[in-house]
């Protein structure tokens, strides 16, 4: 591959004030949210957007299910009252709302229905994917519209976040489109990940509730069977993607995955907006997650949690090697394909070590374990889900690597840069929106960048990266200052989703 081109340096963004909100309201419908319930990125945006929207002086409240999983005690969660939720076909299912606050500050409804979420995942188990999700998902969405005619909140946008919400805007135009409260509701629905559709048997579409008149191939009807963000898509009054050069790629055949004409039929309702970091959450100077703490002016924790990190997974304890981390789910999406083909050649030919965090794919996982097993000291794995050890990656690692074929935005490259870790990303999406190239004349950038999903280019950059590690480490140390002033707060965001809420309300009254 050749050396990847330095990119012009695109301007930091800066957090503009807050304007005095004109008081939306506002209710989240999500099928996660961090730290209740999270699987990836998405619940730490639908945790992080409302808080900021609150501060704002927005009225944004979340509906999510009560998985069993959630620790009701902990997080101070009770039982408000009994819901009565219609589905079609006159089927009638009884919840329980219950309450909470997220952060003491953000009010969230869940639902608890036994049935479909009384079990130990949110979407699978070992087995796969739960048989059941398109009811599991229809309800949560029915239960948000049935939640605010119950309890009097009556918004002015229903947020709905990916394929499980997806039916709140459709529901909002079909059952509550007159003569209910919530006939003047507009609906966004954001799209975090286009790769998963919510696409199942034609037999789900009467449990829904809306006539046959909408099964057709510009709203529900996909080859046959039903396909719940299509119809998203269909319905809401307005669409968002999670970073500007994703709602591009969204318009196009392969980005698209199916949905490109259909999302392009409403581009003038389609906006990306980058999503933020969470600095609450995510901060080196504070993180209660990290052996030591360290900021901009004294690095020396850095150090210190690199040399713990290494002990902790059983790495040789050398600060000189440069320590390239990985957190995720393993996922296609995410491009370590590429990264099993290139790893035990780059292992060979040149001196750094790999720590790697995730679960999902279990020939992914049985590939780390593998390289783990055949290089002690230079490569460890931790499969499974743990929030602390990936706050502690973030802190001890060196470089961060996303080598991902698709992705949407991507929240890791942004918390890396926070704490002083370099990204090495393909150029995709959300990644080629937040990271700078590194210019090896000038020193300027904030990570390492390759544009071919291919495994020779993957291998080129982190040779790049680590070449870069021994011969110029006065750079390495310039593109982390760099790295750490980048400024990713919500602020800025959440300014952009008010104005797409407006546009949308505006254009629910146009009917
Ligand atoms: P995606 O939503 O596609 O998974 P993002 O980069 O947007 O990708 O967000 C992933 C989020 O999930 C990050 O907060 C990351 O730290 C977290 N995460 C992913 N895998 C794990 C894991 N195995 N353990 C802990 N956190 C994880
Ligand atoms: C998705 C995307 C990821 C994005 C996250 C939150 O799951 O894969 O790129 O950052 O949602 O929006």
């Amino acid at each position: 591959m050749a050396m990847p081109k330095a990119r012009t340096r695109k301007p930091a963004r800066r957090p503009s004030p807050p304007a005095p909100g004109p008081g939306l309201k506002i209710l989240f419908v999500a099928s996660e949210c961090a730290p209740y319930a999270k699987a990836g990125g998405l619940a730490d945006v639908v945790a992080a957007l409302p808080k900021t929207l609150r501060q704002m002086g927005h009225d944004a409240r979340i509906v999510m299910p009560l998985y069993a999983a959630i620790d009701r005690a902990r997080y101070g969660i009770g039982f408000l009252q009994p819901v009565c939720v219609h589905m079609g076909n006159g089927e009638e299912q009884w919840i329980g709302l219950h309450g909470g606050r997220l952060d003491g500050e953000v009010p969230v409804w869940f639902v608890d229905c036994d049935r479909y979420f009384g079990r130990p995942g949110l979407y699978d188990e070992a087995g796969g994917e739960y048989g059941d999700n398109a009811f599991r998902f229809a309800l949560l969405s029915k239960a948000a519209t049935q939640i605010c005619k119950d309890t009097g909140f009556i918004p002015d946008v229903m947020h709905a976040h990916d394929w499980p919400a997806a039916l709140a805007p459709v529901f909002l135009k079909t059952w509550d489109r007159i003569l209910s409260p919530l006939s003047a509701t507009a609906s966004v629905l954001t799209i975090h990940n286009i790769g998963y559709q919510g696409v199942y048997h034609a037999s789900v579409f009467p449990y829904i509730g809306v006539g046959w008149e909408h099964f057709v191939p510009e709203r529900f009807e996909d080859h046959g069977n039903v396909n719940l963000l299509k119809a998203g898509v269909a319905f809401a009054d307005a669409l968002t993607t999670v970073s500007p050069a994703h709602a591009r790629e969204i318009l196009e055949p392969i980005g698209g995955m199916g949905l490109a004409p259909h999302l392009d039929a409403r581009r003038a309702d389609l906006t990306g907006i980058l999503n933020g970091t969470d600095y609450d959450h995510w901060n080196p100077e504070t993180d209660p997650f990290i052996p030591a703490h360290y900021s901009l002016k004294d690095l020396s924790g850095k150090a210190a949690c690199k040399a713990d990190l290494q002990k902790r997974m059983g790495l040789a304890e050398r600060p000189d090697w440069p320590l390239f981390g990985i957190v995720s789910r393993f996922a296609p999406q995410k491009g370590f394909g590429l990264l099993a083909e290139c790893l035990p050649d780059a292992l060979r030919q040149m001196l750094f070590q790999v720590v790697v965090l995730g679960t999902g794919d279990p020939w992914m996982e049985n590939v780390f374990r593998g390289l783990a097993a055949a290089w002690p000291g230079r490569v460890a794995c931790h499969i499974g889900f743990s929030n602390e050890l990936s706050h502690w990656i973030e802190a001890g690692s060196d470089f961060f690597l996303m080598p991902s074929l698709y992705e949407p935005c991507g929240l890791n490259q942004m918390y890396s840069m926070k704490y002083g870790t370099l990204p090495v990303v393909r150029a995709t999406g959300g990644l080629d929106d937040t990271v700078e190239n590194y210019n090896e004349k000038t020193g300027l950038g904030t990570g390492f960048k390759f544009w071919e999903p291919a495994a020779a280019a993957v291998c080129d950059t982190v040779g790049w990266a680590v070449s870069t590690w021994f011969d110029r480490p006065h750079h390495i140390a310039k593109l982390r200052r760099n790295a750490m002033q980048q400024n990713f707060s919500w602020e800025t965001s959440a300014a952009e989703y008010v104005r797409v809420y407006e546009h949308a309300v505006a254009a629910r009254r146009r009917g």
